[in-house]
């Protein structure tokens, strides 16, 4: 059978095993059931395939080509997507490969039907993007079955992103209490992941720091407004209900297993390289290397932007006491330098919000890539 053969869903027999999954018999609120979009040129399997998804809750979509998908999938939030290996304008790998490489769509789930049996056929499929396949004629007890474990899976997807998206909104709203500048995260963000490619880490490991720029004060919820906003000197004991804000950090995000990666950088950020920072007195490459990248990113920040008690520095300056830091002990000696010579090279870091955006922006695009 050649790669291009269609099998017509209408030419098989309906199968009558037991409609599985079943999800609830109270009638779920269609503003809450899952999208399904099914994308086939084909009527006849588009309609049997609508028919074999009839007892599963959900909303189904459906789309004849390539094209009229990603209108929709520009319009509508969809949870699932059926779509045929073989379909006009392109083939269905890559039209997996489109939906997988937008990073709007990269999480939603892809079911990809096929009548051509093999293993280098399912290969070439997954290595596509496509999640899961089904070889045609397809036995409807099957499809959904399956339909469903993919439904519930990204169910959970979505929850996790939620739950993520909420420690975020709550990270920056530390920053915003507690900063005098706007976009202080987007700038920890875009110059420790500036460094890191100067480095050459996996994009993990970037993607790690672009999070623990908007995370790694977020223990700071817990600390009293007249800790965090007090004019003049913390005493003694001020200083450590302050500094358990690294540890409070981590016990916030460790629930997350998604933010495993981040946790080192979250308690480790005021390390010094000399044992004299906290929480655990960590000395030189004994401090998490993420965690030290952020904070050479982070002291950048506050000498090159004005607070309360000072201006905002030139990079040069900023620079030169970094660098007094670094010989007096307190910073990498190898990370201070480089960081320099890295921000310095790129202008756009330097110039401003509209730089740091348009930094970030690429920055994002590519560790979603
Ligand atoms: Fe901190």
């Amino acid at each position: 059978m050649s790669a291009h053969t269609k099998i017509e869903l209408s030419t098989l027999p309906l199968r009558t095993e037991p409609l599985l999954p079943r999800f609830d018999s109270a009638p779920p609120d269609p503003a809450y059931l899952p999208t399904i979009l099914i994308v086939d040129d084909i009527d006849l399997n588009r309609r049997l395939l609508r028919g074999i998804l009839k007892v599963t809750p959900c909303r189904i979509l459906e789309a004849k080509r390539p094209s009229a998908a990603f209108s929709m999938l520009d319009m509508e939030k969809v949870d699932l997507i059926v779509v045929d290996m073989v379909l006009p304008e392109m083939s269905g790998m890559e039209f997996c490969q489109m939906v997988k490489s937008d990073r709007r769509t990269q999480l939603i789930p892809i079911l990809m039907l096929t009548s051509i049996q093999g293993i280098e056929n399912e290969v070439a499929g997954l290595e596509s993007g496509a999640d899961d396949f089904l070889l045609k004629p397809l036995r409807p007890a099957l499809v959904r079955t399956r339909v469903g474990t993919m439904l519930r899976n990204k169910a959970l997807t979505d929850s996790l992103e939620e739950a993520e998206t909420i420690l975020f909104a709550l990270a920056q709203s530390v920053e915003h209490r507690d900063r005098y500048t706007g976009l202080h995260c987007e700038r920890l963000a875009t110059y420790s992941i500036a460094l890191s490619h100067a480095l050459g880490l996996p994009k993990q490991e970037q993607q790690a720091l672009f999070r623990g720029g908007y995370l790694h004060d977020i223990g700071k919820i817990s600390i009293p407004d007249s800790i965090l906003f007090k004019r003049g000197l913390l005493t003694e004991e001020e200083w450590d209900i302050m500094r358990q804000h690294t540890i409070r950090g981590e016990q916030i995000c460790s629930p997350m297993k998604t933010l495993a990666p981040v946790l080192p950088i979250i308690r480790s950020h005021h390390e010094r390289w000399d044992g004299s920072g906290y929480p655990d007195g960590l000395t030189g490459e004994g401090i998490p290397l993420l965690a030290r990248i952020l904070q050479v990113a982070d002291i950048y920040d506050a000498l090159t932007t004005a607070r309360p008690y000072k201006p905002a520095f030139s990079h040069d300056r900023a620079v030169a006491i970094m660098l007094e830091e670094s010989r007096r002990g307190w910073r990498d000696p190898e990370l201070v330098p480089l960081f320099a010579e890295v921000v310095g090279r790129h202008g756009e870091l330097t110039a401003g919000e509209a730089g740091i955006q348009r930094s970030l922006e690429a920055m994002r695009r590519e560790l979603s890539e």
